[in-house]
């Protein structure tokens, strides 16, 4: 009963009668729920829960250090110091959303592994999916749409690895490496996910193509996500390590993301230009039809890319 209160539960004693749970189950997010529905083998086995940490990247880097095992999973209520790719910062407050990093120890070459960014986003693009979808499901009978989970609820990825719903990103996710000394082999990898779950105003710059699960979906359980998320990363990446690439994610992959054949602009250093995007490589890599008819592959980390009429 402590546990259910630390955990955020408001719960009432009812005279003769026990006890009565009285919060938003949906909004409820602890280390208690996150292990009664975490049902994988590896991913998250270890679990670190913090009502507030500076970073859950940081912390599982530390970890790291410390020496915590493969599939180490930290998670947070609120960051103090969210950290964005391009040395931006990730707005992070309490109660609202998902913050979570787990810990890869991947016995394969440095070179590889920036695929594991988009093995992630195929996860959490699945684990949002089975998430609202079952949920648009269970009301189907009453009303509900029941082509919601078929059409993947508006769900996708824009290359590589936003997660966008409704034409608006929900999710970012940030990788990052620790080699050897020498360079040669991979010490660990953390890769970082944040998702808008909870209604929020969004910052002003964000504000057109920014959105939170809950205004398109209505509450959504972040425990019930988050192992979602966790089981299908497990499936992911076991077949991810068959291979070392995305041979046999890529059709998965290809299903759900965006780009697929629409005006793409890539911001490349060296210049930019525009094409249509084809797909994806087994290595990650997107390709992009050039106005002469042949084909670039576009390398993630280098480039972005834009949509030409719109976010995506
Ligand atoms: C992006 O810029 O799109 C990536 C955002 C990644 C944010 C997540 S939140 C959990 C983890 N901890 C961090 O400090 N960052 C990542």
């Amino acid at each position: 009963m402590e546990q259910l209160k630390k955990d955020g539960y408001v719960i009432e004693a009812v005279k003769n009668r026990g006890y009565l749970l009285k919060e938003d189950a949906a909004r409820v997010f602890g280390r208690t729920e996150i292990e009664s529905r975490l049902h994988t083998e590896w991913a998250g086995k270890t679990l670190y829960y913090f009502e507030s940490t500076d970073s859950t990247n940081i912390r599982a880097k530390q970890l790291a250090e410390e020496g915590a095992p493969h599939g180490t999973l930290v998670t947070a209520d609120c960051q103090t110091a969210g950290r964005g790719r391009r040395g931006r910062s990730w707005s992070s407050p309490a109660g609202a959303n998902l913050y979570f990093t787990i810990l890869l120890r991947p016995d394969i070459l440095p070179d590889k592994a920036s695929v594991l960014t988009l093995v992630m986003a195929l996860a959490v693009a699945q684990g949002i999916i089975n998430t609202v979808g079952t949920k648009e499901e269970e009301t189907a009978g009453k009303g509900g749409n029941t082509d919601v989970k078929a059409e993947h609820c508006g769900v996708g990825i824009k290359w590589p690895n936003d997660i966008v719903a409704d034409g608006r990103k929900v999710c970012g996710i940030l990788t990052e490496m620790s080699l050897s000394v020498e360079q040669a082999s991979i010490q660990y990898l953390v890769v970082g996910v944040g998702i808008n779950v909870g209604k929020q105003s969004f910052p002003e710059e964000l504000a057109g193509h920014a959105v939170s699960l809950e205004e398109i979906y209505g509450p959504v359980s972040r425990s019930r996500l988050l192992s979602e998320i966790m089981k299908a990363f497990e499936a992911a990446y076991g077949k991810f390590t068959e291979t070392e690439n995305l041979e046999l994610l890529k059709e998965q992959y290809g299903e759900l993301l965006l780009n697929v054949n629409r005006k793409v602009r890539v911001l490349d250093p060296k210049g930019e230009f525009e094409g249509i995007a084809r797909g994806i490589r087994d290595t990650g890599e997107l390709m992009v039809e050039l106005p002469d008819g042949g084909i670039t592959d576009v390398y993630a980390g280098e480039v972005s890319v834009r949509g030409i009429y719109g976010y995506v």
